[in-house]
């Protein structure tokens, strides 16, 4: 069923704004071995991520970590890459932790921030050599306390802060009464005055500093400078109340934003925004380590997925066309409408052109699924001109939020990701599943 969807008028793509690290001849040679839909990752483009977020902090004074958020893409090949490059990793869970663990990635390069904060999950935690840990509720700095004590560690703690700011992006995760972190004060106990006091006393875990998180794809970057302000009244009144306060690690969270539909600030124009302001902290509080997480950012543009047009209808002026994706592999086109930019790939060899190929104004572009929301939103840059059934079309800056979610409505399943290496070659980096698997997975052996 296709309702619903608005009509897009497709534009010229504009091609710097691509990342086209697949050239329509190994698409071919690719879809030829493995099917679509498939996904495909480049290793550069990580690689080359990372390096410029790192470097967009490099006037700040003090040291910079940034710390991947696996949530974005926990595949295996992936967390490697950015194993390579030394980066720290974001954990959320337990899952997630054993991934890293698979992955052989050094304990102390992980920062725990948990949303349960059970005591047996911070036993596990600290048991498998984790150290630095976010707390977000007084009940869980009890829960650590109590798991450090059963494991005879001393956790490097931080405590997650809800500076409550307003946030223009359309995931917020800053704002009064949110589920996550503690206020500043507030609350009979989950309060970060009184979680600092406690945590300046405790002989079973280490006062370590402070970790916020404001959103995803952050274009609007007040929100930080709010944030920072009020952070810094927040030290000062604890150095006040406790003359030992330091803090040693201040974690800004995530929210670099990628680029989908209109063009965005890079991470160094970020980093301009509040640089200042956190060298000041530096100054007036003591230096400390600056800790930068993304998901996104590192991941989205360097992966695109390649499907397949199954199908093709007009109505009136309207052109819809049906690829074999859909947003159970894409579930953020449906669920935030992102408009990944999308692109019909050229033909490698001009007697397979399809015929016709007038530009056809208001195409709708359509997945698989049986359902009203599985209708991609069309990025300025898209370019479906030559929309023909058995042509295919590139959907870019996928690799953030979209693998992760793959589910399998319609009894769907995985499609394989191909990862092209820094030497230019392609490796198969997770399989595609099966029906049989699928059935299997679903009970289907049990009955
Ligand atoms: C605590 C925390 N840090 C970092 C991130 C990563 O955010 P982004 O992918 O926008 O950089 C998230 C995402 O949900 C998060 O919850």
């Amino acid at each position: 069923m296709v309702e619903n969807s608005q009509v897009q008028v497709v534009e010229k793509p504009t091609p710097a704004a691509l990342n086209r690290f697949v050239k329509p001849v190994d698409i071919n040679k690719l879809v030829a071995q493995y099917g679509t839909p498939l996904y495909l990752i480049d290793e550069d483009t990580l690689h080359a991520k990372a390096k410029e977020l790192h470097s967009a902090y490099s006037k700040f004074n003090g040291p910079v970590k940034v710390a991947y958020s696996i949530k974005a893409n926990f595949t295996p090949a992936v967390i490697k890459t950015f194993m390579k490059d030394g980066l720290t990793f974001d954990l959320t869970s337990l899952g997630e932790l054993y991934f890293i663990r698979q992955c052989k990635a050094d304990p102390e390069n992980v920062i725990y921030t948990s949303v349960t904060e059970e005591q047996e999950e911070y036993i596990e935690v600290l048991q498998s050599g984790v150290r630095r840990v976010v707390v977000s509720s007084f009940n869980g700095m009890t829960n650590l306390a109590a798991a450090a004590s059963k494991v005879g560690s001393r956790p490097l703690t931080m405590i997650r802060v809800n500076p409550e700011v307003g946030v223009k992006a359309e995931v917020r995760a800053s704002y009064r009464n949110g589920k996550f972190g503690v206020p500043f004060n507030g609350g009979t106990i989950d309060s970060a005055t009184k979680m600092v006091k406690h945590l300046m006393g405790s002989d079973l875990l280490k006062f370590e500093g402070f970790h916020f998180h404001l959103g995803s794809q952050i274009t609007d970057f007040s929100c930080y400078t709010h944030a920072l302000d009020k952070m810094d009244a927040f030290m000062t009144k604890m150095k006040k109340e406790n003359p030992a306060f330091q803090v040693n690690t201040f974690d800004i969270g995530g929210g670099t934003p990628v680029f989908y539909n209109d063009p965005v600030p890079t991470p160094a124009q970020m980093a301009e925004n509040h640089v200042g302001k956190l060298n000041q902290l530096a100054e007036t509080h003591g230096t400390y380590t600056l800790m930068i997480e993304s998901g996104r950012f590192l991941v989205a543009e360097s992966s695109m997925l390649v499907s397949r047009i199954v199908n093709t209808k007009e109505y009136n002026e309207h052109k819809i066309v049906i690829v074999d994706a859909g947003y159970h592999i894409l579930l953020d086109a449906a669920l935030l409408k992102q408009e990944y930019p999308q692109e019909v790939v050229p033909v490698v060899n001009s007697k397979d052109k399809a015929t016709s190929l007038a530009p056809v104004k208001n195409t709708h572009l359509a997945g698989r699924l049986c359902d009203t929301y599985d209708v991609f939103p069309i990025s300025k840059v898209s370019d479906l001109n030559e929309s023909e059934v058995g042509r295919y079309i590139s959907f870019y800056n996928v690799g953030a939020y979209s693998v992760v979610f793959n589910m399998p409505f319609h009894c769907q399943t995985k499609p394989p990701i191909v990862m092209k290496n820094s030497d230019g070659d392609f490796r198969l980096v997770r399989k595609g599943t099966t029906y049989e698997h699928l059935f299997r997975e679903e009970g289907g052996e049990l009955e």
